[in-house]
């Protein structure tokens, strides 16, 4: 294993390497669409998700407290144009926002919340918990109802093959949505080799 002796200090930022590209559906009070863009959030525990909100003019926090519910979807290369819109343009400000993504909606099957059929894994949750943070931000947990995954990104053990699925990362060092890479290892077997 190579060594790292001389290193170049970079300040406190947000910088955890990759993190998702995820893809918040809810419903307002009217049933009305709505999808934002979240990479600071995450598997939480085997059944939950949590998701770190900006407080100030996030449409979906609206719609959380009203509709208790949300799915995740990963984004794609198919989709990153979609999914990057739906990132930069609040729906508080732009009633044509999902019209405007090219996304289309459908009722999840457990969750009261929509999910786009152009993701091919999308995981619908009901709202566990949701409190404002000491440090200015909306922390949301979410319990996973259900995971809905195309048949076509299904490999032969019927497991979801995240290749052929095309799904993306947010790089945030770099700026950049990246592509997953080559399968490297063997998680919970490869360190049997140093028992
Ligand atoms: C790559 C990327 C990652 C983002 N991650 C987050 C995030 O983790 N939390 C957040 O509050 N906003 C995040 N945003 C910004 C929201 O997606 C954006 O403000 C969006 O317009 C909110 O939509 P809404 O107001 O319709 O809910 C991100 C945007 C991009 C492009």
């Amino acid at each position: 294993m190579k060594k790292f002796k001389t290193r170049k200090s970079l300040g406190a930022h947000a910088i955890t390497l990759p993190q998702p590209v995820l893809i918040i559906g809810t419903y307002d009070e009217n049933g009305v669409p709505n999808a934002m863009n979240v990479a600071w959030g995450g598997q939480v525990g085997a059944q939950q998700i949590e998701l770190n909100l900006s407080l100030g003019g996030r449409k979906t926090i609206d719609n959380l407290k009203i509709r208790k519910a949300f799915t995740v979807a990963f984004a794609t290369i198919d989709t990153e144009v979609a999914a990057d819109y739906v990132g930069i343009v609040s729906g508080q400000k732009e009633p044509n926002k999902m019209e405007k993504s090219g996304l289309h909606a459908v009722k999840a099957s457990k969750a009261d919340a929509p999910m786009y059929v152009e993701f091919p894994v999308t995981v619908e949750c009901n709202l566990r918990l949701m409190e404002e943070t000491d440090y200015g931000e909306m922390r949301v947990v979410g319990d996973v109802v259900n995971v809905s995954a195309a048949e076509s990104v299904l490999d032969e053990n019927g497991k979801i093959d995240v290749q052929k699925a095309g799904i993306i990362c947010f790089d945030p060092a770099g700026m950049a949505y990246r592509t997953l890479g080559d399968k490297v290892g063997q998680p919970f077997r490869d360190g049997n080799q140093l028992k």
